[in-house]
């Protein structure tokens, strides 16, 4: 499973990456705003960041400017992949990007239907908000299972992209069933590396160390 944070403040972003286990990066209009950045400079320093897929949303809402603005976005470089909503303009917006060879992300995507469409105008990526449904008393990683088992019965190529992720048993359970990405956010990234095992056991070895003789 390829591992994106998602997150648009760069010192999160560089740090994960150093861990050296960053594939890629989402963003969105809320944690743009939280950066407290412009948009263009602050999309561009992370892809000098990650090597890898970067996600930036448009923020139109309808085709006829949310067209215009998609490919605006992906000339910033090339590694952007164009984020757009589960909406009928999202719709018709990824399947021109498709033809055009713009990588795609559809966001707001809250079933295993909207994600059907999606597929099927060609989204590089669907990303099923999973925290968001489970804070409404759904399961949100069904719709994970139900897309990777109709992206696989079909051969459709788009990636089933895990977000909206909360704690690090979305994690486990996203790659358990097979989820091609999970975006995740910085601290849930760091609650993943954590055990306190791991704590008491190197305290143990490095206390046990000071009594082997040195020469
Ligand atoms: O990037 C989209 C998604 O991951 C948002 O997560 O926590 O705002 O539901 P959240």
């Amino acid at each position: 499973m390829e591992i994106f944070i998602d997150s648009a403040d760069v010192n999160e972003i560089r740090e994960a990456a150093s861990w050296g286990i960053v594939d890629g990066v989402t963003t969105n209009p809320s944690l743009i705003a939280k950066s407290g950045r412009d948009f263009r400079s602050v999309v561009h320093e992370i892809c000098e960041i990650v090597d890898g897929p970067i996600s930036a949303e448009v923020v139109s809402t309808e085709s006829a400017k949310m067209i215009p603005e998609a490919r605006e976005i992906a000339k910033i470089h090339r590694n952007i992949v164009v984020k757009l909503p589960l909406t009928t303009a999202g719709l018709q917006t990824t399947k021109i990007m498709f033809e055009e060879g713009i990588k795609t992300n559809v966001t707001l995507c809250f079933s295993a239907a909207q994600g059907l469409l999606a597929a099927k105008a060609g989204a590089t990526y669907i990303s099923p908000f999973i925290g968001r449904l489970d804070d409404l008393a759904h399961v949100g990683m069904d719709i994970i299972e139900e897309l990777v088992t109709i992206y696989d019965n079909y051969g459709l190529p788009t990636k089933v992209l895990a977000a909206s992720i909360r704690h690090p048993r979305h994690v486990v359970d996203a790659a358990l069933i097979g989820s091609h990405v999970c975006t995740i956010p910085f601290k849930v990234l760091a609650q993943l590396v954590k055990h306190p095992l791991t704590d008491s056991g190197l305290a143990a070895f490095l206390k046990d160390w000071e009594s082997v003789p040195k020469r």
